[in-house]
């Protein structure tokens, strides 16, 4: 269960590459042969050359001493001959070990360079997929999800999480593989020089592992909680800057300001609660390492002078010298694995991700949505957003092909929420939506939404040009055909008009464009889709006279000839309806013609005097907004 959220997860990011993870292992074995090689080559140069050598100095070491009748014999021609040809061995003897040496030491580099480059490439590699996989998530994670999610957050987790967790990428394929290694062959080298130290280090093995695992657990928990402070600095930062309009308007630079101030104080405050457990478990290990080593020196200096466990200097010398490039891997592996803790706070936020349901999926045998031949049934459908409270109640409603159908009602009445059923946004809680007699469902989202195009409340543009921008309702237009669109939208000539034309970039969300200009340009990306469905959902902002009378142009372009069901806030799109829907209290309260309403008076009436100019209401009102186009 708790592998879930654990590192195994990542194990399907790592397999496309195990080639080159399999170099990385094998240069590790390298190094590590290379760094205890190092240290275990003193043992053959004390024993082979520097003893002997110190031997040779004293007259002793050569003459046979304890005979007298040979130290006689033993003339100094001799003894001259012997100590040179002493001296020429061990000469050749130390070429030989420095050869051996430099091999080793060339080794260490040469493998470190491997084992680097190609761990490296191996967590980028990998960091990459993952990225592109979570923003895959997200982006296939249904609307409901995103209006709740945070997108800080989502930021996020998509950034600063993926980072972290990646650390644990950089230290599987670097140090908790590396000096695990060090470790074995280091141990084994000291195992073949003293078992019995070796034994005793055993010994002081578990507690120092029950330390280190203890610090990490620690840590593991309190970098989740830092990342979650990230999330919400992030989140903190994007309000404020999406909103940047209004915090000037209302001059709450300051309140805002304060308020960063203080979700990054309380982010630093967690960051020092990591650093604080991290920096303890390092001293901690630090500190428990050179009481090792201090208590191996003790216990080999003592067993060479009682003649104890087979030692002499070079073996003890050497298994120092091991026990000291040992000292290295085991600071380094327990750094790793709190870094790896730090890292799992990071990783758990990264499944959380990839546990997500996505959307709505197609059904297996989903069907295609050709072409509608008849129209749009709701049957009976109510709706709710939190699964208590029902937004839209028992909704009927036959839109036909080709009709134009006018949603009125009070604001929060529902409006959108109903027309966001049609593309499934949402999908409905009671009662079925049908195309020509088909459930919704029942096709694929692919066909369906290829027939639907929505404009929506708010005009949303993208930090792009304009060209792309309307483009973005049909990747594959050519320039002819986006231009076409921009004319039937009637922003052709302001986009002429400005010095890089169709080129221009538009700003975040549209800012360098108007009001007026930035819905035309949606209804520009609506037109160049030429759906058979339209969804408009009409912009409550109010524009200028002129603005307006563009849109209306552009708007009615864009209904032509398409079944719309449009939330109408203008008189003349309601006049150009075929049929007014009333909506009230999350039912249909009213259905028929403009006049045929207005007579019925009601909440309709009441409406149209409450939101519209009072000449909109005077008879015959059909014949003047047919005028004015
Ligand atoms: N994503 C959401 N999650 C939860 N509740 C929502 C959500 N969107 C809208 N609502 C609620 O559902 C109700 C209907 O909202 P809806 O946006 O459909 O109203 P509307 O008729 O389009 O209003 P307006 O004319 O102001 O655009 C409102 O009470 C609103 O608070
Ligand atoms: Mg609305």
């Amino acid at each position: 269960m708790k592998m879930r959220h654990g590192p195994l997860r990542m194990l399907p990011y790592a397999r496309p590459y195990w080639k080159v993870i399999l170099a990385v292992f094998l240069s590790m074995m390298l190094y590590s042969v290379g760094v205890n090689g190092r240290a275990y080559l003193i043992k053959p140069f004390l024993e082979e050359v520097i003893i002997p050598a110190e031997g040779l100095r004293s007259i002793q070491g050569l003459k046979p001493n304890d005979i007298d009748e040979l130290r006689k014999s033993y003339s100094p021609e001799q003894e001259q001959r012997d100590r040179e040809r002493l001296t020429a061995l061990l000469r050749k003897r130390l070429l030989v070990l420095i050869g051996v040496a430099l091999a080793v030491v060339a080794l260490i580099p040469l493998a470190n360079f491997v084992k680097e480059y190609a761990s490296f490439y191996v967590v980028h590699r990998m960091l990459r997929d993952l990225q592109c996989d979570l923003c895959d998530r997200f982006l296939a994670m249904p609307l409901s999800y995103h209006n709740r999610a945070r997108k800080g957050e989502i930021l996020s987790r998509l950034n600063s999480d993926v980072s972290k967790a990646s650390q644990s990428f950089k230290l599987v394929f670097g140090d908790l593989a590396q000096e695990p290694l060090t470790l074995l062959v280091g141990v084994g080298a000291m195992f073949y020089l003293s078992w019995q130290l070796t034994l005793m280090i055993g010994l002081a093995l578990p507690p120092l592992v029950l330390l280190v695992v203890r610090f990490g657990r620690k840590i593991r928990k309190k970098s989740r909680k830092r990342q979650e402070k990230v999330g919400a600095q992030v989140s903190s930062m994007i309000q404020m800057f999406s909103g940047i309009k209004v915090v000037k308007a209302f001059r709450t630079e300051e309140a805002e300001s304060q308020r960063f101030r203080s979700l990054s104080q309380s982010l630093f405050q967690r960051e020092m609660k990591v650093a604080r457990t991290h920096s303890l478990s390092r001293s901690v290990t630090e500190l428990f390492n050179n009481l090792t080593y201090i208590v191996f020196l003790g216990v080999g200096v003592y067993a060479i002078l009682n003649e104890m466990l087979g030692l002499t200097l070079p073996v003890l010398v050497a298994f120092l010298g091991l026990a000291t490039t040992l000292y290295r891997p085991i600071k380094n592996l327990s750094k790793a694995y709190n870094e790896v803790s730090d890292a799992m706070g990071g990783l758990e936020r990264v499944c959380e991700v990839l546990d997500l349901e996505p959307d709505i999926r197609d059904r297996p045998d989903a069907r295609t949505l050709d072409e509608i031949r008849e129209g749009i049934r709701f049957e009976n459908v109510s709706f709710s957003y939190d699964g208590n409270q029902l937004v839209l109640k028992n909704i009927d409603l036959t839109i036909r092909k080709g009709e134009t159908v006018a949603l009125v009602g009070r604001t929060g009445v529902g409006k959108t929420t109903l027309t966001d059923l049609i593309p499934r946004f949402y999908d409905p809680t009671e009662g079925r939506i049908l195309i020509d007699g088909v459930d919704l469902r029942d096709y694929s989202r692919d066909s369906l939404l290829g027939h639907i195009a929505v404009v929506t409340q708010e005009p949303f543009l993208f930090d792009t040009t304009i060209e792309e921008n309307i483009r973005y309702g049909r990747p594959d237009a050519t320039d002819e055909e986006v231009r076409e669109a921009a004319r039937a939208a009637y922003i052709h000539d302001a986009i002429m008009a400005l010095p890089e034309g169709y080129k221009t970039r538009v700003g975040d969300r549209g800012a360098r464009l108007s009001g007026g200009e930035r819905q035309r340009v949606t209804v520009a990306r609506a037109i160049l889709k030429n759906p058979s469905i339209l969804i408009l959902d009409e912009a409550t902002s109010s524009l200028d006279a002129e603005s307006e009378k563009w849109v209306k142009l552009a708007v009615s372009n864009l209904m032509k000839g398409r079944t719309t069901v449009v939330i109408a806030h203008r008189l003349s799109t309601i006049q150009n309806a075929d049929r007014i829907v009333v909506l009230e209290d999350g039912r249909v309260s009213m259905m028929g013609s403009h006049e045929e309403l207005l007579h019925q008076g009601g909440l309709y009436r009441e409406l149209c005097e409450l939101q519209l100019r009072p000449e909109d209401l005077s008879p015959a009102p059909r014949e003047k907004a047919e005028g004015e186009r």
